[in-house]
């Protein structure tokens, strides 16, 4: 644990104002006094590609104008959040850099604040490396899987490792992308790039892989970052970590869509302390853990007895809350509430037509000529 600790300290930390907040950070948490570390945050829902395991297409389907978070409105948050103990920052959505203007949406975040950027990289050049570096980004998560083959440029990841940027391949960690993340694993260690887990938000027939969740977790390339930037090793989604849509509505976390607050109706110290009194109570490996064998296993292999009291449902698989007290405090009458759900009901039909499409969004359309073939079956 401390060797990965220490592994994933040098990767992310770029500075020494950053390496002192991510301590202090650290002994504020461990003392158990409220402290927001990590903040998810949607600044487009434009995107490129339409993968259909999204957990991201019911927030594109219900946006609300406009579609990209505003610069100012990002300095103001993100100087909110900082004000509340913020160390890290992923900026994401939708696709971030369809956004021309996503140098100054990363300028615009304190720089001793770790910042990340998750990308599917259609987009991504030397010269957005350069342009994102000059802003201040700290870490570059490469999406990294089945989906993402045809567009994942390893020779681009090295560049930012070249250029101080360090890599992430992000990978969603289920039984039919095994292959893909064993490789994921064998570049991160020729080319010093770390991996990041996704926990599956399941909807179609995907399975999380349960025994390599395991075996890999406290591996020190992966980046498991509920045990790092965001928490303690239990879940920190509406403790240590809020995720915040480009509407500024406030949620747990990217893949659990009930809202907690708007920013543009609240400030944000209002809606976390809400959020952090109601979720310290029900520790969790991951909120969006559904399953009690799934639950006991993972209580079994942690060593831990976390409570599945409130394990969630999946009556609405954007919503793993709902039926649950975790919905308590939610704010369920928002006119964007109701339209995410109407926007489910008709996208969580496998024959529904696809429309979040290419959304006119610039695409270089270039191949990838580092990618790996899969070697698994997609599960899609
Ligand atoms: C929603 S995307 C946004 C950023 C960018 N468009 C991309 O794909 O990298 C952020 C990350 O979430 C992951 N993701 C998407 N849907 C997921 C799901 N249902 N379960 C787990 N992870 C998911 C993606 O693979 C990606 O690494
Ligand atoms: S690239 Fe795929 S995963 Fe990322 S936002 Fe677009 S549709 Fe979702």
């Amino acid at each position: 644990m401390l060797r990965k600790a220490i592994k994933q300290f040098k990767l992310g930390v770029k500075n020494p104002a950053q390496a002192a907040r991510v301590l202090a950070s650290e002994a504020k948490m461990r003392a158990g006094i409220r402290t927001l570390r990590s903040v998810e945050m949607a600044v487009t829902w434009i995107c490129n590609l339409d993968c259909d395991f999204c957990y991201a297409e019911d927030l594109m389907h219900a946006q609300k104008k406009p579609p990209h978070m505003p610069v100012d409105e990002v300095r103001r948050i993100t100087k909110e959040a900082h004000d509340l103990g913020m160390i890290h920052i992923n900026v994401t959505g939708g696709e971030p850099l369809v956004r021309k203007d996503i140098f100054e949406v990363v300028d615009a975040i304190p720089k001793d604040v770790v910042i990340s950027l998750v990308t599917n990289s259609t987009l991504l050049t030397k010269e957005k490396v350069d342009g994102l570096k000059a802003a201040g980004l700290s870490t570059i998560q490469m999406s990294y899987g089945d989906y993402y083959l045809k567009s994942f440029k390893r020779d681009l990841a090295r560049y930012c490792v070249e250029q101080g940027i360090s890599v992430t391949l992000s990978v969603v960690n289920i039984l039919s992308e095994r292959a893909n993340i064993e490789h994921a694993f064998k570049m991160a260690e020729e080319d010093d790039f770390s991996v990041l887990f996704n926990y599956p938000m399941i909807y179609k027939d995907i399975d999380l892989d349960s025994e390599y969740y395991w075996k890999m977790r406290y591996h020190p390339r992966c980046r498991e970052d509920n045990m790092f930037w965001s928490g303690k090793d239990r879940c920190p989604a509406g403790t240590h970590k809020v995720y915040v849509t480009n509407d500024g509505d406030v949620m747990t976390c990217d893949r659990i869509h009930a809202i907690y607050g708007n920013l543009n109706e609240e400030p944000l110290a209002d809606i976390h302390k809400r959020m952090y009194e109601q979720f310290i109570k029900h520790k969790s490996f991951c909120l969006l853990e559904t399953c009690p064998d799934q639950w006991r296993e993972n209580n079994q292999r942690s060593g831990h007895n976390y409570s599945p009291e409130l394990l969630g449902t999946r009556s609405d698989p954007f919503n793993v809350f709902e039926g649950t007290q975790l919905m308590n405090g939610s704010v369920e009458g928002s006119t964007m509430a109701k339209e995410m759900h109407a926007a489910r009901v008709g996208k969580t039909d496998d024959d529904a037509p696809a429309e979040n499409g290419t959304n006119g969004a610039e695409t270089d359309g270039t191949p990838a000529p580092d990618a790996e073939p899969s070697r698994a079956p997609s599960s899609h």
